[in-house]
């Protein structure tokens, strides 16, 4: 069944709200500033969720003509790297606020035209949230005003549970899934063990005094890390030689996934606490198409990235389904990824 009208609308609203109180406490000059070469300046993540929603729910979705053709080099993620973005001529706050609300006000009146390309309005409304967890990363790189609730739920479970070996359907034909996590199809896993618990700074901590290694990014954001938070801002490379370290592994993205569908519950934080490192690559699964445009998953496959999941306290939970894939270079270390895990039987 495809989303409704209705659901569709709620979730443009949603979002916006989500990403209009992002950006409310901020200064003009921090919303223009490039915090980081990893990041855009958080007034081309604006535009750019209003020029994506331009280019898939009027032009695409209903022929209308582009608002100004100049965007499509200043807010097309493919023009400019993120590195680039500040020194672009890009709209003032105040002028990007009011391209946004002006292609929304046209797309809420061609929404009902639009009932059949519903899932084309999920997609913007997923990618505004997930512009809107990007845009956390800058605050916290910024040391800028962050948003509720300031980073994840506190650790309680410890130990670990059992998968049983067998097939289990990866993936997901759900209406509202993105292109990277279709096909469903069948995988055997072999049996394996999982944490029902996130690594915490506390445990993260011995490893670091234990081998000498460099601490996570932004661990004195707020002085100490609260020892029992979900360790965060960790790079794939570290979360392995962490495992490696505690005598376990990563697991597998098919692992993962298999332990969330199956347990029902019993992993804790399994979505939307941090994001967790697999050692799978991102590529395609078989039988693989790239829908509704190849630059969402494809032009990513094959480039050494990790995938990551699950979801963080910054994640939508219509983001953090158990099949979302996000994926990242193992270096990477300015998202909200943790770890969680897991050994052989
Ligand atoms: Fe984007």
């Amino acid at each position: 069944m495809s989303p409704t009208e209705p659901e569709a609308a709620a979730a443009l609203r949603h979002a916006r709200a989500r990403t209009e109180a992002l950006l409310a406490p901020l200064s003009d000059d921090e919303l223009v500033h490039q915090i980081s070469p990893l990041q855009s300046p958080l007034v081309w993540d604006l535009a750019h969720i209003g020029y994506f929603e331009e280019l898939w729910l009027l032009r695409r979705a209903t022929g209308r003509r582009p608002l100004a053709p100049e965007y499509n080099d200043l807010y097309d993620s493919f023009a400019h790297g993120r590195a680039e973005r500040g020194a672009l001529p890009l709209l003032t706050p105040e002028a990007a606020r009011a391209y946004v609300a002006e292609v929304r006000a046209a797309v809420l009146e061609v929404l009902p035209e639009l009932t059949r390309e519903n899932f084309l309005v999920e997609m913007v409304a997923q990618h505004e949230l997930q512009h809107g967890e990007t845009m956390a990363q800058t605050l916290e790189l910024g040391n800028l005003p962050g948003p509720p609730p300031h980073g994840p739920p506190d650790v309680e479970a410890s130990g670990d549970v059992l998968v049983e070996g067998g097939p289990f359907a990866l993936g997901s034909d759900d209406p509202w899934a993105y292109d990277n996590e279709r096909p469903q199809h069948v995988v055997e896993v072999a049996a394996f063990r999982i944490d029902r618990g996130l690594v915490t700074n506390a445990e993260f901590a011995q490893f670091v005094e234990a081998e000498g290694a460099a601490l996570p990014a932004h661990w004195t954001r707020d002085g100490q890390p609260a020892p029992s938070e979900p360790v965060q801002h960790v790079s794939f490379d570290e979360a392995e030689a962490y495992t490696r370290w505690a005598g376990k592994r990563l697991p597998t993205e098919p692992e993962w996934e298999k332990a969330v569908k199956t347990l029902d519950g019993e992993l804790e934080h399994a979505r939307g606490a941090v994001w967790q490192w697999t050692t799978s690559f991102f590529e395609g699964y078989p039988g693989f198409r790239a829908f509704p445009y190849a630059e969402y998953s494809e032009v990513f496959f094959g480039n050494g990235y990790r995938v990551l999941r699950g979801g963080s306290w910054m994640t939508d939970p219509l983001v953090a389904r158990p099949t979302f894939r996000n994926w990242d270079l193992p270096d990477r270390r300015q998202i909200f990824s943790g770890i969680r895990c897991a050994s052989d039987v």
